[in-house]
């Protein structure tokens, strides 16, 4: 469904992404994780066909993004990190908006509209504005542009930083539920999020491909825990893949 070949991305002297390469199957939520700088969003924004890379080159459904890009944002549903909601509309004329950019009209965009609007449980603030969201509700309708064009692949770029903890379990909720009919890939830094939402997970830092794989496919590249694969936690993995081994003892 992605298929992430080499990719690397320059920002100058900056090697935001140095030939990553990983991959997910349809219907999988795939996890990329990483501290603040590793190259998350990079990936996202090339991903998107928002960026244009130095070198490599990634598939999405089948399409490249060198190639084909109008093919693949056509395919790709986009939360970025700060969404830009227009604050003076209200979230119908706002997901009428996004879905009429997206080529949708008529019926077929009444449609969708509802089907967003049950979806992202935007039903108590449909005729609010944007300015008047909370934070979890605008995380909402960032989610529901993303979803308007019923795209098979959805990039979320840190999707749920900044929301409280029950914001947070719903939102993580909504992810699972929209998996089982999409391929999701999202990006974080904390460990916990990696843990409960994705099927596969991708380490980067510092722009480099760590590791990659199940959370028991990583449990079994990390040496010397003495346990069984399916009793190391993601914590015990990270901190052996990314900290050098004199600052943590595990
Ligand atoms: N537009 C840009 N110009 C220059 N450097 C950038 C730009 N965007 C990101 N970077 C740098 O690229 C690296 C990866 O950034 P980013 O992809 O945003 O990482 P993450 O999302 O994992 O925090 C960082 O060193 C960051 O400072
Ligand atoms: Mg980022």
């Amino acid at each position: 469904m992605i298929d992430v070949q080499s990719l690397t991305m320059h920002y100058g002297p900056v090697v935001a992404l140095d030939h990553v390469s990983f991959q997910t199957n349809p219907g999988e939520i795939l996890g990329l994780l990483g501290p603040n700088g590793a190259g998350k969003t990079t990936a996202m924004r090339l991903l998107t066909t928002y960026l244009y890379p130095s070198s490599g080159t990634a598939k999405v459904d089948g399409f490249d993004i060198l190639e084909e890009p109008l093919e693949v944002r056509k395919h790709i549903g986009y939360l970025p990190e700060t969404v830009t909601l227009y604050a003076d509309m209200q979230v119908d004329e706002y997901l009428a908006f996004v879905g009429k950019a997206r080529g949708l009209e008529g019926a077929r965009l009444a449609e969708r509209m509802e089907w967003v609007k049950e979806a992202c449980h935007l039903k108590t603030v449909w005729k609010h504005f944007l300015s008047e969201l909370s934070k979890g509700y605008g995380q909402r309708a960032g989610l529901a542009q993303a979803l308007i064009h019923d795209p098979k692949v959805l990039i979320l770029d840190e999707p749920t930083s900044g929301l409280d903890p029950i914001q947070i379990i719903e939102i993580r909720s909504l992810i699972k539920s929209l998996a089982k009919q999409k391929t999701v890939v999202f990006s974080t830094h904390i460990l916990q999020e990696v843990e409960v939402l994705a099927d596969r997970i991708v380490i980067l830092n510092e722009g480099k491909l760590v590791a990659q794989g199940t959370k028991r496919e990583l449990a079994e590249k990390v040496p010397h825990t003495g346990k069984a694969p399916q009793d190391v936690s993601l914590e015990e993995i990270f901190i052996q893949l990314l900290v050098p081994r004199a600052v943590v003892k595990v």
